[in-house]
């Protein structure tokens, strides 16, 4: 089997090109592309030409507009990467029979409410990136190919940076710290969502109809403050040099936040429809945070 993979150097793409290598002849791409092949989500036709060269069987699009401040100010080129080249790449998949794998995102929602969102809930974006993230998969559903759409939220990794490292290192030079605490979700692993791709691609081979959409989050829910207090209790179990206190960390509203992009209040996403078709257990978020916590240089 051949596999295309997009974006093979962001959070998701980097773990990945590790989930996804055993499964067959790995053909990994970044926005630089390779001789002859091109990876840049901003040039549909040159990604189309690319999948028409290689002829995958299955294509991984781990690549997308992802600042989402930034997205405000710049939504055509949001809209290029998040909604129409996925939309292209999905034409090309459906014209070859290709499995297309796709991520989303907690951000289609508007967060009302404290509900765990199921994958049918309404959607009703409430910024530039929502909005295109949700056309990308609109996209994808019309053109008619085979596909899995796996939503997502609050995603780290332990390579390049994330919202623990910097709490961490403002833990190290304050003494004081304020963080959000009424946006409430699941910090989900970069590594989870690759092992969970590779799962449910190895499964839609056998068994076709599972393809569609699916939330994939870990399990548990946190805000980002508490999700703070967690990160920086642990450092100071392990003598990292930690000034501020966990009680020295102080709740906030994100109104008292003003940024470009709105951002829901609520990301709680329902995963019981991806973890009954696919057998799978979506541990902790404690669990894969602790992880990536002991990965980092430390100390
Ligand atoms: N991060 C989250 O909290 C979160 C939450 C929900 C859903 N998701 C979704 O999960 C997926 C993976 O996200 P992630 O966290 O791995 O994001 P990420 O670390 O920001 O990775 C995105 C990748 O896309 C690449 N990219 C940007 N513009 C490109 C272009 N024109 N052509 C090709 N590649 C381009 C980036 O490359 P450069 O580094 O060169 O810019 C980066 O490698 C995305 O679909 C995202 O929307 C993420």
């Amino acid at each position: 089997m051949r596999i295309l993979l997009l974006g093979k150097n962001g959070q998701v793409g980097w773990e990945l090109q590790r989930a996804l290598g055993v499964l067959g002849e790995l053909v990994a791409l970044d926005r630089a592309g390779a001789p002859g092949l091109c990876g840049d989500l901003s040039n549909p036709e040159g990604v189309a030409a690319t999948v028409r060269e290689l002829r995958p069987q299955v294509i991984v699009n781990a690549a997308a507009h992802t600042a989402v401040d930034k997205a405000e100010s710049e939504p055509e080129l949001a809209r290029l990467l998040n909604a129409t080249t996925p939309g292209v790449i999905a034409r090309e998949a459906a014209a070859l029979g290709a499995w297309l794998v796709h991520y989303g995102t907690d951000y289609v929602f508007d967060g009302s409410g404290s509900a765990p969102r199921s994958e049918d809930a309404p959607t009703h974006p409430l910024n530039v990136y929502g909005a295109t993230k949700l056309e990308g998969e609109a996209l994808i559903r019309e053109s008619g190919c085979r596909h899995l759409i796996l939503r997502t939220s609050w995603v780290y990794a332990a390579r390049g940076d994330n919202f623990a490292r910097t709490m961490l290192r403002l833990a190290a030079e304050r003494e004081r710290l304020t963080v959000i605490d009424d946006q409430v979700g699941a910090p989900t692993g970069a590594e989870l969502l690759a092992d969970v791709t590779a799962h449910a691609l190895r499964a839609v081979q056998q068994r076709p109809e599972l393809g569609g959409t699916y939330h994939a989050a870990a399990s548990g829910e946190t805000s980002w403050h508490a999700y703070a207090r967690f990160v920086i209790e642990w450092a100071r179990r392990q003598g990292w040099p930690v000034r501020v206190a966990p009680e020295a960390i102080e709740p906030v509203l994100t109104s008292a936040y003003p940024t470009p992009a709105r951002r829901p209040l609520n990301s709680r996403l329902d995963t019981t429809r991806l973890q009954q078709a696919f057998g799978v257990r979506l541990p902790h978020w404690q669990a894969g945070v602790e992880r990536m916590l002991a990965e980092l240089p430390g100390g």
